[in-house]
């Protein structure tokens, strides 16, 4: 039984339920599991207002890179706030964003030489397809109307970035009407991610998928503006961890149609791979690349759309020569948020945060070694400090019926145990800040186990 809240807490949730409304919730859940009062954070763990304390073993939908509150993140965020916390940036410019791109640039494929602003990873998709599709016509492309992505993706929830997201979930295809125009590619999961692959077949199925990418470029090459994918793991989509030689086949197949490839690092930057970027373990490099989530390290929210020279100079001209690109945002690169970035990868720069995340990708292969042990769990496998499985009822081997809700019922049952878990439909995943130490993944795992075993 979870430890009850103290009482001041009964007259907020009123406030809750009466007036508030849960990103990705359906509200009528929340009559009878009210959301958790959250209080504070430390390290690795959420603190919660019943006094209890959980691991975060989401990083709180991935943002979360070096624990809550960490000091020198803190410092740099009251520093700004108290000097310049904002300023329009049509015009202007300031020392954070300046020593934001500075610190970043050499740490991002050479040939991303511009940085565009904005708040999230969702603007920071709008924004890659907007100067996609506008470079093309200003380079003299005229026809390339339409988006490639993977089968399978998700990019964001604002109307371009659902667009470019998987079209048969539920979310993408209520919204059908509305949308851009994309053509899908399906790529196969990697079994080599697997911790008991097998591997009977792979190589002709690799093989049939990398002729399925040629066919797909020579039905749709000569109509696409940009093609988008997010680099060996689809996170939203259910921690799908994809082909490398696929990505590489991809950035040959853009390059041969003119066709502009972004990758979206949203979920997968900032050593969540093992590497400080994806796409770095394929050699390939973007012609737009979009940042977020762990940029400020998880404390503000604020986005990067990088992109190349050659796109960059589509957009030069006279004044009055229309080719600008008219957007942005009111609190595009906020100073606050810039400095805070700035002390995240100062982090990565002082201390040994990358080998912290190798260290942490050896206990997330033991978790899983240890919770693919045991009858409800297939598929387990790791790529970096990512872990994940699928769920399936041991009595049947099948998924559970959606109905069950069983991956809501284990989130809740594994928060009064102090672990934070959210599956994504039938996958169990743990994506927990880099720091983390492994002892407490151990412990994640062995909470799991015990938890499916009920
Ligand atoms: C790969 C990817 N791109 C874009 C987004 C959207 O980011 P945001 O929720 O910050 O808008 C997400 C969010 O999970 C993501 O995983």
């Amino acid at each position: 039984m979870p430890t009850p809240l103290p009482p001041d807490w009964n007259d907020r949730l009123a406030i809750d339920r009466a007036h508030v409304w849960h990103p990705f919730t359906q509200m009528q859940i929340h009559e009878a599991d009210p959301p958790v009062p959250v209080v504070g954070g430390e390290g690795s763990d959420l603190l919660l207002a019943n006094g209890e304390r959980v691991l975060d073993g989401i990083s709180s939908w991935w943002t979360c890179l070096h624990g809550h509150g960490h000091p020198r993140l803190v410092s740099a965020l009251e520093r700004q706030a108290a000097k310049l916390d904002h300023a329009m940036f049509a015009g202007f410019t300031h020392e954070p964003a300046l020593e934001l791109v500075a610190r970043l640039r050499p740490k991002l494929p050479a040939n991303l030489t511009r940085a565009f602003f904005s708040d999230d990873g969702s603007t920071a998709v709008e924004v890659a397809l907007k100067m996609a599709f506008q470079a093309q016509l200003q380079r003299g492309e005229r026809g390339r109307d339409r988006f490639g992505a993977l089968r399978g993706g998700y990019h964001g929830d604002t109307l371009g970035a659902v667009g470019v997201g998987e079209l048969e979930n539920f979310m993408t295809g209520l919204f059908r009407p509305l949308l851009l125009a994309c053509e899908r590619l399906d790529v196969p999961e990697d079994p080599r991610r697997e911790l008991h692959p097998d591997l009977a077949g792979w190589p002709e199925r690799l093989e049939a998928a990398r002729q399925g990418l040629l066919a797909f470029f020579t039905s749709h090459g000569e109509r696409l503006a940009a093609f988008i994918a997010e680099p060996l793991i689809q996170c939203a989509g259910g921690m799908r961890m994809w082909p490398p030689e696929l990505l590489q086949e991809l950035r040959a197949q853009c390059d041969a149609h003119g066709v502009y490839l972004i990758l979206d690092e949203v979920a997968t930057g900032f050593g969540r791979t093992g590497t400080f970027l994806a796409c770095e373990q394929t050699g390939v490099a973007p012609d737009l690349l979009c940042l977020s989530k762990g940029l400020t390290g998880g404390t503000l929210p604020l986005s990067m759309t990088w992109a190349t020279e050659a796109i960059y100079g589509h957009f030069w001209g006279e004044p009055t020569s229309g080719r600008a690109f008219l957007h942005g945002h009111s609190y595009t690169a906020n100073a606050t948020a810039c400095a805070v970035a700035c002390a995240s990868l100062a982090l990565f720069d002082d201390e040994p945060v990358l080998a912290n995340a190798v260290a942490l990708g050896g206990a997330m292969q033991q978790a899983f070694t240890t919770l693919a042990t045991h009858p409800a769990v297939r598929q387990a496998r790791v790529l970096g400090t990512i872990g994940a499985c699928r769920l399936v009822d041991p009595a049947t081997g099948l998924a559970h019926e959606p109905r069950a809700r069983f991956g809501w019922r284990l989130h809740r049952r594994a928060l009064d145990h102090g672990l934070l878990v959210r599956p994504i439909g039938d996958c169990l995943y743990l994506m927990p800040p880099l720091g983390t130490p492994p002892a407490r993944i151990r412990e994640a795992a062995e909470t799991l186990v015990q938890l499916l075993s009920e």
